[in-house]
């Protein structure tokens, strides 16, 4: 196995993405070229603004489940940031396939992509899903035993046993990283765009899943990304795994309340009931990140101060008109 420097040219897959876009913007500064490929199902190409000095990612728009289309960009790469999946927990309940195509099989494709062409590193943007119904909180990446309750939370998990299997078979060095919820510029899908969209379509109630008791933690974009590049800057065991979160959690009522406020609206606040927002869902979410802070790592934002800073970037970016509806 080849020790590239990590300063060589870098893959990312689903670097059009929300978290991907970030991440590229960061390699451009590192790297010697990035190298994104993204179907972009969810991401968009507008997302990949350039770097320093006008620096430019290379995009090549590929499906990942598609190896021959994009195996060659794997030749002479330090490393392989695997971000692109479907992102949506949800659809996998109505698509049972969808996650064990999107997810589990496509990681394979790239890990094979990754050992053909000698790839020493790669890095895996897994979730916190993966613990499932925890009774531990903050919950330690030593957790155990790991029953995903989604078939989102499944791929991950298969995906996590592929990287490790990789790395122990093929002494490729992976760092796997379970993210709590990441919130930030370009979101497609989760609870703001969700609060958001009902409340465009009726701007006179918000209907919470749930009894909105739900509490989860929420990290910003950039200090998931900070987080990433900093642990694989330091850590270098042949599999990592790491937690990334904020240091709290918010509950879903909190966030209604404050993505009403945000439309200047009077919108009554409705609870569908029962623990648990949908099948599939982890209702309590709190990650221990006592790893990364060990290696030097804190987040800058609080879970409550990266949903504000979202909902301010949905507000200017759907160009909600802040008291304009009829529940003010
Ligand atoms: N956002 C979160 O809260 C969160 C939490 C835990 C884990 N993650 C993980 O982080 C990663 C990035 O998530 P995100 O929030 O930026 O989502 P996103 O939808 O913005 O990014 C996913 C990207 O992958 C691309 N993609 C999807 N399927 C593809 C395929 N088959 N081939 C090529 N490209 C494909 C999409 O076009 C998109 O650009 C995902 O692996 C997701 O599971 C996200």
């Amino acid at each position: 196995m080849t020790d590239r420097p990590l300063e060589g040219p870098v893959v990312v897959t689903g670097g059009a993405g929300a978290i991907g876009s970030v991440l590229v913007r960061s390699l451009l500064e590192r790297a010697s070229e990035v190298r994104v490929i993204d179907n972009l199902s969810s991401g968009r190409r507008e997302h990949l603004t350039p770097g320093p000095g006008g620096k430019k990612a290379l995009l090549t728009v590929a499906d990942l489940k598609n190896p021959a289309s994009y195996a060659d960009l794997f030749r002479d790469a330090s490393a392989v940031w695997h971000l692109a999946t479907n992102p949506d927990i949800r659809k996998g309940m109505s698509d049972p396939r969808l996650d064990l195509e999107e997810g589990t099989v496509a990681t394979f494709h790239v890990l094979e992509a990754a050992r053909r062409h000698d790839v020493p590193r790669v890095a895996f943007s897994s979730s916190s899903v993966v613990y499932g119904l925890a009774t531990v909180f903050p919950t330690p990446e030593e957790y155990g035993p790991l029953q995903p309750q989604s078939l989102y939370g499944a791929a991950k998990l298969a995906a996590e046993g592929l990287l490790t299997a990789y790395a122990h078979s093929y002494g490729l060095t992976v760092h796997i990283f379970r993210f709590a919820n990441v919130i930030g510029p370009h979101m497609t899908h989760g609870i703001l765009p969700d609060f958001f969209d009902k409340l465009r379509r009726d701007p006179t109630r918000l209907e919470i899943l749930g009894d909105g008791r739900q509490s989860k933690s929420y990290l910003r974009t950039e200090d998931c990304v900070a987080g990433m590049l900093h642990a694989t800057e330091r850590s270098r065991d042949r599999v990592n795994v790491f937690n990334l979160g904020a240091v709290d959690q918010i509950s879903a009522r909190e966030i209604g309340e404050k993505v009403v406020a945000a439309h200047g609206s009077r919108a009554r606040i409705e609870y569908t009931g029962g623990e648990r927002g949908w099948a599939g869902d982890v209702p309590l979410q709190l990650l221990s990140i006592r790893r990364m802070q060990a290696l030097g790592w804190e987040p800058r934002w609080n879970s409550a101060q990266a949903v504000d800073q979202a909902i301010a970037e949905l507000v200017e970016a759907r160009g909600v008109r802040t008291g304009a509806g009829p529940g003010t």
